[in-house]
């Protein structure tokens, strides 16, 4: 059922030096950082050839990455993201087999401007996974 991977996405305090960490050590293609204030979160998407690394930082009150990053306070990995054909037809189908989608079960727009959903990390090996429709 599940895709291509669309991204790993890394939870950092610093969103500006993380860039200039992928851009110039690791020589990488680097966006500008962007506000999402509907995620609660900026993010910097890096383009690698078989696929992205998205950063994000903490915006705002109440942000979704906030307790993560008292946890893990030099950051890391926040989730990684599959592709799905039918985002539909994935969550009924992950919900027959007794998967738990967060928040209200519908998908949301995500940061690319497609319906994302994210899955309970106890249910997925202890990692938190976004699921696109591609
Ligand atoms: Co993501």
């Amino acid at each position: 059922m599940i895709g291509r991977l669309n991204h790993v996405a890394i939870a950092v305090p610093d969103i500006q030096s993380a860039a200039a960490l992928y851009q110039n050590t690791l020589g990488a293609e680097v966006s500008e950082a962007v506000p999402q204030p509907d995620h609660g979160v900026t993010t910097v998407f890096i383009t690698l050839p078989n696929t992205k690394i998205e950063l994000l930082e903490p915006l705002g009150e109440g942000s979704p990455i906030a307790s993560f990053l008292e946890r893990n306070q030099s950051g890391g990995i926040h989730h990684v993201c599959y592709e799905v054909d039918d985002i539909i037809a994935a969550r009924d189908r992950l919900q027959a087999e007794g998967a738990r989608v967060l928040g209200d079960g519908e998908p949301k727009i995500g940061a690319h401007g497609k319906p994302v959903m994210f899955l309970h990390p106890k249910d997925f090996c202890g990692t938190l996974v976004e699921l696109e429709q591609a």
